[in-house]
């Protein structure tokens, strides 16, 4: 009809699409949602690992998306009015606000974009709240930090973020945590973890940045009593307590005398060890610098390495109290508790030994061993009205301490902060360690010198308290070393 020919669209022209325009919101949302969460990110005060995905992945790749509709629509626009050429109908966006259908169709688009702009703003808030939180760390990759979450649920810890122990604040504390939260989560999403998580976890010293942000390190703490319930594997599950005066002290002399166990956290000494296996559980060499520069090393006779030529590390909280969140209690001490807590009825012949039996047995997976734990259970008896009881109870403390599926239990992760079942205290107070001139330090048998024990045994001999410290009497069992470990394995049956 007419031989006018249009020329193609200019370059701005080329924009003006609905796809583009979408394209650019888009973009411009994500934009300030990066602003937003850089912002976040920097202002708060413990960092947090998968806001760096966030940040610096996610809303990223959103522009990226943003930018590439923007090509898009111009892209179709380009063909579109090469076509024309051709003598097809052009249909570049004209807005006539003159004509009703397209005034609502803009006021519908700008409605939708400050909308999306304002969701987009409101969204990155909220993500960032819930990467910070408890919810996120615990159960967004189920499977791997499952035991973690659980054992953690059941800690005094239970209200204190996993970030707050986690991730340290300072620079460096904060870009390691951002690399390791990126790595974390393409570890989970790919399957390759190990099983179980391996332990102790680096990144997570220094406490300084971490336990003594709550817990004030100088607090004396003095003496502390604690009763320990436990019951014998015998038919009567007859009770066995031992409650201890703990000589906790203090690390600080401006507030108490500095001694006792809390000694080593005096704010003027340094304690240094080196470790000869991963999990830190044999030390061979432990060297303490008082302020007045006196140093002290002490090894064991088989450790006759240079000590240069190993990983030094300083000790800290962590060192004793590496549980305190993440306790997974030996079957001994789980089953002694809920006989202690009236969970479990003591008047079944021999249920500490055969619940502790039915908890121990190599299973694959959970659902199987809660099932057989129930099988056996119900089969050893067979016509009390209290077994199923018995059977609720064996299947909560397996859920509790128990995950096959990532192979973490008590023999996975050692609680360092007593002697009966793991080594803990008795790695360096072993009487073993010697300095060149004969100084010892506390030996595993100077049982006094970390706790007297008031009174031990059951019923009447419970209230006859000792001042001075019982000597311990240890059943009937031949008992003649105190490597409690050589024989507690965490897992007494009979
Ligand atoms: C009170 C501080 C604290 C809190 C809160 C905390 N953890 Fe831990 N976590 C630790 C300590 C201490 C270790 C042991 C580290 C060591 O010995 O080096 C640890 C270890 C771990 C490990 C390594 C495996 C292991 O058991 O040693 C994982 C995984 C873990 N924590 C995940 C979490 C998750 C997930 C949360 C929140 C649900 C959380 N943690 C909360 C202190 C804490
Ligand atoms: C965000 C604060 C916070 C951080 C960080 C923190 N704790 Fe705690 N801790 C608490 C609170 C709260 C309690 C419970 C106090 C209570 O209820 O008596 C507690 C209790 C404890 C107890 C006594 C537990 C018991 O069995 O009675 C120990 C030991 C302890 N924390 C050690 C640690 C260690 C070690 C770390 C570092 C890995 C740490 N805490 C990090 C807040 C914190
Ligand atoms: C040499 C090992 C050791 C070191 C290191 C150590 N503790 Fe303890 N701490 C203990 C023992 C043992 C107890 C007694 C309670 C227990 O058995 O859980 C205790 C008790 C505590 C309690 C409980 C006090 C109460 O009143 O209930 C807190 C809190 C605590 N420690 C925090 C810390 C912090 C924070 C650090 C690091 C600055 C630290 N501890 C370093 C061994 C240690
Ligand atoms: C890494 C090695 C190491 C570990 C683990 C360790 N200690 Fe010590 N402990 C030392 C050293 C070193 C000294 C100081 C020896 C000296 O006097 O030269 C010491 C001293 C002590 C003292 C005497 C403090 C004083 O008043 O002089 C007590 C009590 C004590 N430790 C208790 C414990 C308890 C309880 C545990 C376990 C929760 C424990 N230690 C774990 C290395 C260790
Ligand atoms: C280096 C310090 C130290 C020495 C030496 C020491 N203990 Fe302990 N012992 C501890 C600490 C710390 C705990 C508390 C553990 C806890 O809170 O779980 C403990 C706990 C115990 C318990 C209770 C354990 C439980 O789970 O029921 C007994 C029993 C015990 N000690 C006996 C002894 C005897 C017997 C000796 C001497 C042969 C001795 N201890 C030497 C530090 C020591
Ligand atoms: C020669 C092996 C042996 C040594 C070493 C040993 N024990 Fe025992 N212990 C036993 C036996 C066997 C029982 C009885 C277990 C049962 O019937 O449940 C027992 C029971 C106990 C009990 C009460 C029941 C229980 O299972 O908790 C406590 C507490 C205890 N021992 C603490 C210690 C401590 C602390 C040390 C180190 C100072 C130690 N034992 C060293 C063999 C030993």
């Amino acid at each position: 009809m007419t031989n006018e020919t249009e020329k193609p669209a200019k370059r701005s022209q080329q924009y003006r699409n609905w796809l583009s325009l979408s394209g650019a919101i888009i973009a411009l949302g994500s934009f300030f949602s990066f602003i937003l969460l850089f912002a976040f990110d920097f202002i708060s005060h413990h960092g947090n690992p998968y806001m760096g995905i966030l940040a610096y992945v996610v809303a990223p790749a959103f522009l990226i998306l943003g930018l590439l509709l923007i090509a898009l629509g111009a892209w179709i626009e380009r063909r579109h009015s090469r076509r024309i050429a051709a003598g097809a109908a052009r249909h570049a966006l004209t807005i006539d606000l003159s004509r009703q259908r397209d005034r609502r169709a803009l006021i519908g688009f700008i409605a939708g974009a400050v909308l999306f702009l304002l969701v987009s703003a409101f969204g990155s808030y909220q993500t960032y709240h819930y990467s910070e939180s408890v919810h996120f760390c615990g159960q967004t990759c189920h499977t791997p930090m499952n035991p973690e979450f659980t054992t953690y649920l059941n800690s005094p810890h239970a209200r204190v973020a996993c970030t707050e122990c986690h991730v340290g604040s300072g620079a460096t504390a904060y870009v390691k945590a951002k690399i390791n939260g990126v790595h974390q989560l393409v570890c989970t999403f790919s399957g390759h973890y190990e099983r179980p998580i391996k332990t102790p976890i680096k990144n997570l010293r220094p406490a300084q940045e971490t336990c003594e942000q709550c817990h004030w390190p100088s607090r004396f703490v003095g003496n502390l009593d604690r009763t320990y319930s436990h019951f014998l594997a015998d038919e009567t599950n007859t009770p066995f307590t031992v409650r201890l005066l703990l000589k906790v002290g203090g690390g600080d002399s401006r507030h108490g005398p500095a001694g006792g166990i809390h000694w080593h956290m005096n704010l003027a000494n340094k304690v240094e060890y080196i470790a000869g296996d991963e999990r830190r559980q044999d030390i061979p060499w432990v060297r303490v610098t008082e302020t007045n520069g006196v140093v002290t090393e002490y090894r064991t006779p088989k450790f006759t390495d240079d000590p240069a030529k190993h990983t030094i590390h300083t000790m800290d909280c962590m060192d004793c109290h590496n549980r305190p969140a993440h306790h997974f209690r030996s079957p001994d001490d789980a089953v002694d508790l809920a006989l202690s807590l009236g969970r479990v009825d003591t008047s079944m012949p021999w249920v500490k030994s055969n619940l502790l039996a039915a908890l121990i047995q190599p299973y694959a997976a959970e659902a199987d061993a809660l099932q057989k734990i129930a099988t056996t259970l119900r089969a050893q008896y067979p016509n009390d009205p209290k077994a199923e009881q018995l059977v609720a109870e064996a299947r909560q403390l397996y859920r509790n301490n128990f995950f096959p599926e990532m192979k973490a239990d008590w023999r996975a992760y050692p609680n360092n902060i007593g002697h009966k079942n793991w080594a803990g205290c008795f790695r360096c107070h072993d009487g073993l360690h010697k300095s060149t001139t004969g100084k010892r330090m506390i030996p595993a048998s100077d049982c006094n010198s970390c706790h007297t024990i008031l009174a031990q045994g059951s019923g009447p001999q419970l209230d006859q308290l000792n001042a001075k410290g019982h000597g311990f009497f240890h059943l009937d069992a031949e008992y003649s070393d105190f490597s409690c470990v050589n024989c507690h394995t965490g897992a007494f049956t009979k």
